[in-house]
C-alpha cells in the first residue's frame, strides 16, 4: 500500500514523486538553520474566545539585495569582534607591565581591543535586528484576572467549612485569648519607639562654644596667639577650652583654623570674624559629618576624605565639589586681653550634616 504525500501547493504525490521531492530538498548542515518559513506567531485561540487574527512573519526581507549587503556588514562586525577579542588576549599575554609606561600601554591596548570586541558585537546585532529581522507588532490578549464565580463560591465554602472545623466560633476561650495575644504581639514592639527619644530639641543647632572661650590646639591643649600662627597656608585643629576631653562636645565643636596671606580671604567669608587673616571653620563635614582633615594650601581647598567634598577656604568654605550641600560654618573669633585667640560667640548656624529640620 502506497502512502500519499502532499507536494508544493498541496498537490498529492505518489511514492516516487515524494522520493524525488525529498532528494531535491537541501540537506541541513550543522550551524545552518533552514530558511525561514512563513509561520504564525501566536497559538490558536482557546475555548470560546474568538480566534486571533492571523499574523505571520514574512519569509524573507522585502529587498534581497539590501538584505545581503546587511548580512555581510553584520558578518564583518562579528569578525572584527572576534579579531579584537583575540587581540585582547594577545595584548594581555604579550605586553609587558613592569613599569608605569608599559602598564599604560597595556591598559590602552586592552581597553581598545575590548571596546572594539563589544562594539563589533553590538553594532552587528543592531544591524541584524534592524535590517534583517522582520518588523512585526505582537499583541497578546490578556485574560481577565478575576476568578470565575464558581471558583469564588468554592473558596467561600471551603473557608467556611475550615472555620467551623477549627472551632474558632464554637470555642470562645480560644478565640478570645488568640485575639488578645495577636493584639499584644503587635503592640509590644511599639514600646521600643521610646529608644528613639528624647527629641534633640535645639541641641543640634548649638555647640559648646561661647563668647570668650579660648581656642586650644588639639593635642597639647595649649592656647594660641595669632603671632604663634603666622605662616600662611597652615591649618590646625582647635578645641574649646574646658571641653578638650569631652568627646560628646568635641563631636560638634571641633574646629579648624587656617592662616592666610593678607588679601586672600574674600566674600562670603565674614572678615569681621577673623583675626590677622586667621579664619575658623567647623571641622565637621556638612555632608554626613566626617572630619574634614585635609587642606591643600596651594588651592586653599579643604577636603573631606569620606566622599571628597571640597570647600574653598578663601570664600567662606563654600562647596566647590562633592555631595556636601552647605559651606562649613564659620566660627567668629577674636582675641582676649592676653592676646589669645577666643571665640566671640557660638556658631551662628548649625554645624555638621544637613538635616531636614535645619531647613
Ligand atoms: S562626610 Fe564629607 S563628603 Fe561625605
Amino acid at each position: 500500500m502506497s502512502e500519499t504525500t502532499n507536494g508544493p501547493g498541496g498537490v498529492p504525490l505518489d511514492d516516487a514523486g515524494a522520493e524525488a521531492e525529498e532528494s531535491r530538498a537541501p540537506h541541513r548542515v550543522i550551524g545552518t538553520p533552514p530558511p525561514a518559513q512563513a509561520r504564525t506567531l501566536l497559538g490558536e485561540a482557546e475555548g470560546n474566545e474568538p480566534p486571533a487574527p492571523p499574523r505571520e512573519l514574512p519569509a524573507e526581507p522585502d529587498d534581497p539585495v539590501t538584505a545581503k549587503r546587511a548580512e555581510r556588514i553584520v558578518a564583518v562586525c562579528f569578525t572584527l569582534s572576534m579579531l579584537a577579542s583575540i587581540g585582547f588576549i594577545a595584548a594581555y599575554v604579550g605586553l609587558p607591565v613592569h613599569s608605569v609606561i608599559n602598564t599604560a600601554h597595556s591598559n590602552l591596548w586592552l581597553g581598545v581591543s575590548m571596546a572594539v570586541a563589544f562594539g563589533g558585537l553590538g553594532v552587528g546585532a543592531t544591524i541584524w535586528v534592524r535590517q534583517l529581522m522582520p518588523h512585526v507588532e505582537l499583541t497578546e490578549a490578556r485574560k481577565p484576572l478575576a476568578s470565575a464565580a464558581q471558583d469564588r463560591a468554592e473558596f467561600e465554602q471551603t473557608f467556611t467549612e475550615g472555620a467551623e472545623a477549627s472551632g474558632f466560633v464554637k470555642r470562645p476561650l480560644i478565640r478570645r485569648t488568640l485575639i488578645g495575644a495577636s493584639l499584644l504581639v503587635g503592640i509590644a514592639p511599639l514600646v521600643t519607639l521610646r529608644d528613639m527619644g528624647p527629641l534633640p530639641g535645639t541641641s543640634l543647632r548649638h555647640t559648646v562654644w561661647r563668647k570668650g572661650m579660648r581656642l586650644l590646639v588639639y593635642g597639647p591643649n595649649t592656647p594660641l596667639r595669632p603671632a604663634d600662627f603666622a605662616s600662611p597656608g597652615q591649618m590646625i585643629t582647635v578645641v574649646p577650652d574646658g571641653y578638650q576631653d569631652n568627646l560628646d562636645a568635641l563631636a560638634k565643636a571641633t574646629t579648624i583654623i587656617i592662616k592666610f596671606a593678607p588679601g586672600e580671604l574674600q566674600a562670603p567669608t565674614n572678615l569681621n570674624w577673623t583675626v590677622n587673616d586667621i579664619v575658623a571653620y567647623s571641622k565637621i563635614c556638612t555632608h554626613v559629618g566626617c572630619p574634614v582633615a585635609l587642606y591643600e594650601h596651594t588651592t586653599h581647598h579643604i577636603l573631606c576624605p569620606c566622599h571628597q567634598s571640597t570647600f574653598d577656604a578663601t570664600r567662606g568654605a563654600a562647596v566647590v565639589f562633592g555631595p556636601a550641600a552647605r559651606p562649613l560654618p564659620q566660627l567668629p573669633i577674636g582675641t582676649d586681653a592676653q592676646g589669645y585667640l577666643i571665640a566671640t560667640s557660638d556658631y551662628t548656624v548649625p554645624v555638621g550634616p544637613s538635616f531636614w529640620e535645619r531647613g
